[in-house]
C-alpha cells in the first residue's frame, strides 16, 4: 500500500463567525492525484491554504508524514519546499527573470549554490517547455506561459506534494490545454498532487480520488469513475449537471 503523505484530520476553519470549513478529513498517499471540486465559496481555496500553512486552522490538524505541521516548531518555508503550491494568479515575482523566479527559493530556502540552482531550474523549465524564456520577465509572457513557469518554480524545490488552486481559471481558453498537459505529465510521472479545479475532464481522467465540497464540508468523495457516473449526493448531482449542460 502507498504511504500516506498528508492527512487532514478533523480540520475546521472559521473567519470570525463565518465557519468556512467543518471537520474536513482525508488522506493523500504517495502518487495520489486528488482533485477537489465544488461550487465557488465552498472552501476549496481555504482548505489548500490551510494545508500550505497560509491559513491557521481553527481546529484539527494537517499531518505531513508523522508530523503535525499545524503544531509549534514548524518552519513554514521549509515545509512549503516539500508541499509546494501553484496559484490561479501565478504569483510570479514580476521584477525577476523567469530563471531567477526558479532559483530564488532554491538559494534562500534550500541553500543551493548558484550553479546547482541554475541547472535545476533549467531542467524543470525544459520539462514545462519554457527553457527558451529564461531571460524573459513575467509581463512578457502569456498566461499559459506564466503558469508553466510557476509550475517549474514549484518543481525546482523538488517537493513531495504539489497543491494547485484552479491553475487554469485565469487563462484564456486557448491556453488551458498547455497547462493541463504539463499537469497530466506530472501525474503520469508519479507526482503527488492535490488539485482544486473546474476542469471536470481532468478530474475524471487524471485523478484517482475526487473530493466534492459544498458549504465547507466534504459532501461526497470517491473514485472518479463512481463519483462522475453515479453521484450519490443530490448536491453533487446538481453541481455536475451544470457542467454537462455546457
Ligand atoms: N481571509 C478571509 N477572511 C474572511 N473570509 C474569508 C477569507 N478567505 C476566505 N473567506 C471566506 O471563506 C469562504 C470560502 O472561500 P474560499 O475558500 O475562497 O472558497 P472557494 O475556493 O471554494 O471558492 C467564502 O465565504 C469566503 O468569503
Ligand atoms: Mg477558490
Amino acid at each position: 500500500m502507498a504511504e500516506p503523505i498528508i492527512a487532514v484530520r478533523h480540520l475546521s476553519k472559521s473567519f470570525g463567525a463565518n465557519v468556512v470549513l467543518r471537520d474536513i478529513d482525508f488522506t493523500v498517499s504517495s502518487g495520489d492525484v486528488t482533485t477537489v471540486i465544488g461550487p465557488s465559496g465552498s472552501g476549496k481555496s481555504t482548505l489548500l491554504r490551510c494545508i500550505n500553512l497560509l491559513e491557521t486552522p481553527t481546529s484539527g490538524s494537517v499531518i505531513f508524514h508523522d508530523q503535525d505541521v499545524t503544531g509549534r516548531g514548524v518552519d513554514p518555508a521549509a515545509y512549503r519546499s516539500k508541499v509546494g503550491m501553484v496559484f490561479q494568479s501565478f504569483n510570479l515575482f514580476s521584477n525577476m527573470t523567469v530563471l531567477d523566479n526558479c532559483t530564488v527559493g532554491q538559494r534562500k530556502v534550500l541553500k543551493k549554490d548558484a550553479e546547482t540552482a541554475r541547472k535545476n531550474a533549467i531542467r524543470y523549465l525544459e520539462q514545462v517547455g519554457m527553457a527558451p524564456y529564461i531571460n524573459a520577465r513575467p509581463r512578457q509572457l502569456s498566461g499559459g506561459q506564466k503558469q508553466r513557469v510557476a509550475i517549474a518554480r514549484a518543481l525546482a524545490m523538488e517537493p513531495e506534494v504539489l497543491l494547485f488552486d484552479e491553475p487554469t481559471s485565469a487563462l484564456d481558453p486557448e491556453m488551458v490545454g498547455e497547462v493541463l498537459s504539463v499537469m497530466r505529465d506530472l501525474a503520469r510521472g508519479g507526482m503527488t498532487m492535490i488539485v482544486v479545479t473546474h476542469e471536470m475532464a481532468f478530474a475524471r481522467d487524471v485523478s484517482n480520488h475526487v473530493v466534492f465540497m459544498a458549504d465547507g464540508v466534504i459532501a461526497e468523495e470517491g473514485l472518479p469513475g463512481e463519483l462522475f457516473q453515479d453521484p450519490k449526493n443530490p448536491r453533487t448531482r446538481e453541481f455536475l449537471a451544470r457542467f454537462r449542460e455546457n
